[in-house]
């Protein structure tokens, strides 16, 4: 296998060559899933962004287009950068996307339209000569003004959108009003900030329904609701969100109390996953998020394999019945693409334990497991000196290897026979005074040989917030390539990594579920598909 595709995946989202980042305006119209996307036409480096147009019947099979959107006006010359859609109402679809005007990065706020309503696929957008619709005034910072959302109406028949900036070092969500989508001011507060947090760029600002079965339109802004607002802040390049309550009277974002917001706050993934964007399925009455993963690798591999960035699965967003977390989870059409089965049954693992998952494609497949285990009394003590912020930190020190009391348990991903080359996704288990305290990690450290001084191979990680009552913790992980996307307790912490294995790649690769903890785990059930290629048309 030649360079260009040894890593690249066999079942996400990704263009035939060239850097893609943000997705951007996904949105379902007249029977069709569309992806935008920020795309370099000419490299595998990030520039000359245009929004690249996919369309899918299913979210999983896709077909490409030409570029939506490209520089071609004054109020987009040097870019097309972030932006959403929103659904007007008869049914019309409207693109709002950030301008970039000249050479010294000053945003502005365009919109566009589809030329042809009748076009299924929606191929060509018209950017109208009344832009741009919204310049940064003097008080606002005109180089951090980007990324505008899907917008929502209030009672008062005005449509509201929200977008990315800030004042100094305090992170703020400006909010602007319209009563005809053309005309927009900006509300003097903005809809929220916290102090010390940077930049924000995209933000997401959507309703999720508490108790209920059905998700909801971004414009449902009362009943039994609560509101997300999630920002991705580019000093970690990780997505953050909070839980809260939009007080309408106010058109202020309350964060629930309790919450932490900004460096320490939830995380829609706690590794490679930045600049998402959700929009309402009305066909099927869900929320969808996009994320994105750039690479890990150096630029110049990125240069040579002549691609870089992949979109991760989309994931449904539901509020976790506790009310203080979401849960995230692949779209269930990606089961369509599961091929060859192998189960696994009350297969006990002691100590330093390992099994292999044979006869499925490991490179690229689909994994659902349940562990349990008789008791937690050797949890090990989890130390007050630890930081509950960073469970990072905790999983570099306690890897796979280093052998537990209750775990670490989990699989090893992308391995080769002799673990030269493996990534482990696994929990472990620790006893604070009468807590306990799980952790999850998806460690690349010893992904891959090819590792040079300074490569970025993080111990993701994360706390989950379950209940142990029943002794099981479910972990499903997507393994395609260069990318593990895992989903631990039913999507409460999701990671993912890029890694860049060099043995362990096609039929090399191997999966295995280990035990490293004096306590044995039994693999409750386990089932591994072998994963198909999903059709995507103009290759
Ligand atoms: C986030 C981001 C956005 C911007 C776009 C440019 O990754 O920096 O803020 O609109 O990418 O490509």
């Amino acid at each position: 296998v030649n360079v260009k595709d040894l890593h690249r995946t066999g079942y996400h989202f990704q263009p035939l060559k060239h850097w893609i980042n943000d997705p951007n305006g996904p949105m379902y119209f007249n029977g069709i899933y569309h992806l935008f996307y920020q795309y370099n036409p000419k490299g595998a480096v990030w520039g000359n962004i245009v929004w690249a147009h996919s369309v899918s019947k299913d979210l999983i099979n896709w077909e490409r287009l030409e570029p939506a959107i490209f520089p071609s006006k004054s109020f987009d010359k040097y870019g097309c950068w972030s932006g959403s859609a929103t659904i007007l109402p008869g049914n019309k679809p409207v693109i709002l996307y950030s301008g970039i005007i000249d050479k010294n990065n000053t945003q502005v706020q365009n919109y566009a339209v589809p030329a042809n309503l009748s076009d299924p696929y929606l191929q060509e957008w018209i950017k109208p000569d009344d832009n741009p619709l919204i310049v940064a005034d003097k008080s606002v910072n005109k180089t951090a003004f980007r990324d505008p959302t899907t917008a929502w109406l209030g009672k008062d028949g005005e449509w509201r959108i929200t977008l990315g900036s800030r004042h100094k070092d305090k992170g703020i969500s400006l909010l602007y009003k319209s009563k005809d989508f053309i005309n927009w001011t900006r509300v003097k507060k903005p809809l929220h900030s916290v102090d010390g947090t940077g930049n924000w760029e995209c933000p997401d600002f959507f309703p999720v329904s508490v108790q209920g079965t059905k998700e909801l339109d971004t414009s449902v802004i009362e009943g039994n609701i609560k509101h997300v607002m999630k920002i991705s802040l580019d000093a970690t390049r990780y997505d953050y969100y909070t839980l809260g309550k939009y007080n309408t009277k106010k058109d202020k974002y309350i964060p629930d109390k309790g919450m932490v917001d900004g460096w320490n706050g939830l995380r829609y993934d706690r590794g490679n996953f930045y600049a998402s964007k959700s929009f309402f399925d009305p066909a099927k009455n869900r929320r969808i998020l996009w994320g994105w993963a750039n690479e890990s690798d150096y630029v110049h591999d990125d240069v040579k394999k002549g691609w870089a960035g992949v979109q991760l699965i989309p994931r449904t967003i539901v509020l976790d019945p506790n009310g203080k977390q979401l849960l995230l989870w692949p779209v269930e059409e990606l089961e369509t693409l599961r091929g060859k089965k192998v189960e696994l049954t009350n297969k006990k693992l002691e100590k330093g334990e390992q099994v292999e998952i044979n006869g499925v494609s490991a490179a690229q497949a689909d994994v659902e497991v349940t562990f349990s285990f008789g008791s937690l009394d050797k949890a090990e003590p989890f130390h007050s000196s630890w930081d509950r912020y960073d469970a990072q930190k905790l999983c570099s020190h306690k890897g796979s290897t280093v052998h537990g009391g209750v775990g670490p348990f989990g699989l090893i991903t992308l391995a080769t026979e002799k673990l030269e080359e493996f990534t482990p996704v696994f929990f472990r288990i620790f006893k604070d005074q009468d807590k306990h305290v799980v952790l999850m990690c998806s460690d690349a450290s010893r992904s891959s040989l090819a590792d040079k001084k300074g490569t970025y191979r993080p111990s993701f990680a994360g706390f989950v917030d379950v209940d142990l009552t029943d002794k099981k913790l479910s972990l499903r992980s997507l393994i395609d390539h260069s990318v593990v996307e895992s989903f631990g307790a039913n999507g409460k912490v999701c990671i993912t990594s890029r890694v860049y294995p060099t043995l362990a790649t096609y039929n090399n690769a191997h999966l295995y579920a280990f035990n490293n903890g004096t306590e044995a785990v039994k693999i409750e059930s386990l089932t591994a598909w072998s994963m198909n290629k999903p059709q995507v048309m103009n290759q």
